[in-house]
């Protein structure tokens, strides 16, 4: 049974390697710092790391103010030279963990760390695996990888697992402040990792395993990618209906037990939710077991931004036009709102969709000034500049981010239609008709 142990932050002089330097690795880094430890973040991309030493952040919520600072302090450093693996006290691995073309688990990023952490490891290191992943993977994929150095876990060196739970854009809860799911593969490997993440994190929730830790991961985010379908479903029935699902879900919040709120939208986003649970749906395959809720839910999931250009289309089509040749500014490249991240965006399969139909489409993302190639999509916009005569140029405004920048009653005052997927428009009072939920 897992026991919640909140542990005190002490200041440490310990040296802590952070490999992979993105959303997830660059605040666990901050975190390390601030609890007194020294880091030495490692990434393959030497960009990145150039640019980090300079003090330039590569991620929105860590700004360069914050990353000259960690830099200057010299309590915190970036190499891509992996020999330096040696030197960590403690190696925590946060890099990606996708899918194939085929929807299968791609451990490649997990793999060629671990072969370069299993040239260099020696005894004493704890090291942790940090990316999402299947329940298994740290003792069926991590593990013998390093054992290849020839040093044995539990007796030379240390391995655990502790999910990432990294929510961009939270002005809640920061890292530090989130509690960290720790499982060990032995009782030592706990007590290691429970001593290290103990500098940086504020309470600490060690369990029974690496697999338990492994599926708690993977159930928090099947979590909310079945919830989300439940709510994405339950609109296109609502609206069939003439009732309007935000309201709903408004006055269903309202019971103060037993119900917690999802929100619609124009599809799942992030590197996480759309992705994870066909971790879990690969893994059950092996144990002749079928995952139905998350195939259904990433059915229904999937379908949305179809229904949205549908919506769009009937929306149009209540003006005698039709999609082929419309102008639409889509608002909102990232996928959720006041980050910088497009992975997944169902903005960009929109996009996609609405371009097929004929529409020229052209987006405004304050966050995203230009598209980069992405697993799916390879979009090559600009993001344009908003002003009331552009806005007025177009046929539609498909809000598909509701970023908290935009000034809605502007955006509606100035459009002549507004498409919104994420009632972003809720306090608009002046123009309603010319909005169409969707
Ligand atoms: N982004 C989130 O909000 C979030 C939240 C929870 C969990 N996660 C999980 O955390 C993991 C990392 O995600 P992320 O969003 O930080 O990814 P990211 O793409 O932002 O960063 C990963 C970094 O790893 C580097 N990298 C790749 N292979 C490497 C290697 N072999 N050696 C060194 N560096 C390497 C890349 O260059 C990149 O800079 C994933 O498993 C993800 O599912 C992400």
């Amino acid at each position: 049974m897992a026991r919640r142990k909140k542990m005190d932050r002490k200041g440490s002089d310990r040296l802590v390697g952070i490999v992979g330097l993105g959303y997830v690795g660059l605040p666990l880094a901050r975190e390390f710092c601030k609890g007194g430890a020294r880091v030495l973040g490692f990434d393959i991309n030497a960009d990145t790391v150039t640019a980090i030493n300079k003090g330039i952040s590569p991620i929105k919520h860590i700004p360069n103010k914050t990353m000259a600072e960690m830099v200057h302090s010299a309590r915190f450093h970036a190499t891509d030279d992996m020999s330096q693996l040696s030197k960590p006290d403690a190696i925590l691995i946060c890099v990606p963990t996708p899918l194939t073309r085929n929807r299968e688990p791609d451990l490649k990023y997990v793999e060629s760390t671990c072969r370069a952490i299993s040239q260099h490891l020696r005894k004493g290191q704890l090291v942790v695996l940090e990316s999402t992943t299947y329940p298994g993977t740290t003792r069926e994929v991590v593990l013998p990888m390093l054992e290849q150095s020839g040093l044995k876990v539990e007796r030379d060196f240390f391995l655990a697992y502790s999910p990432e739970r990294e929510d961009p854009g939270n002005r809640e809860f920061r890292t530090a402040t989130i509690p960290k799911v720790i499982g060990g593969c032995g009782r030592q490997s706990l007590a290691k990792a429970l001593e290290v993440y103990g500098y940086a994190i504020e309470t600490l929730v060690p369990v029974d395993s690496c697999e338990v830790a492994e599926a708690s991961k993977i159930l928090e985010n099947t979590y909310r990618c079945i919830n989300i379908a439940l709510v994405n479903e339950l609109k296109m029935l609502f609206d069939r209906m003439g009732i309007d699902v935000w309201e709903v879900i408004r006055a269903a919040s309202t019971k103060p037990f037993g119900f917690t709120p999802f929100y619609p939208g124009p599809g799942l986003g992030g590197h996480c939710i759309p992705i994870d649970p066909f971790y879990l749906t690969w893994k059950a395959r092996q144990y002749g077991l079928p995952t139905r809720f998350i195939e259904l839910a990433g059915q229904i999931n999937t379908r949305m931004p179809e229904y949205v250009v549908h919506r769009t289309a009937d929306a149009l089509n209540q003006k005698e036009k039709s999609l082929k040749e419309s102008k639409i500014l889509v608002l909102g490249l990232a996928y959720k709102p006041d980050i910088d991240d497009v992975r997944e965006s169902p903005s960009l399969e929109l996009i996609e969709l609405l371009r097929a139909k004929g529409a020229n489409v052209e987006y405004n993302d304050p966050y995203i000034p230009q598209t980069h190639k992405q697993r799916q999509h390879d979009l090559r916009m600009k993001s344009k500049k908003l002003s009331s005569t552009m806005l007025a140029g177009y046929d539609v405004v498909l809000i598909a981010t509701n970023h908290s920048d935009y000034d809605y009653d502007w955006i509606v005052k100035h459009a002549r239609l507004v498409v919104d997927t994420r009632n972003a428009t809720a306090n608009v009072r002046a123009g309603r008709s010319k909005i169409v939920k969707a």
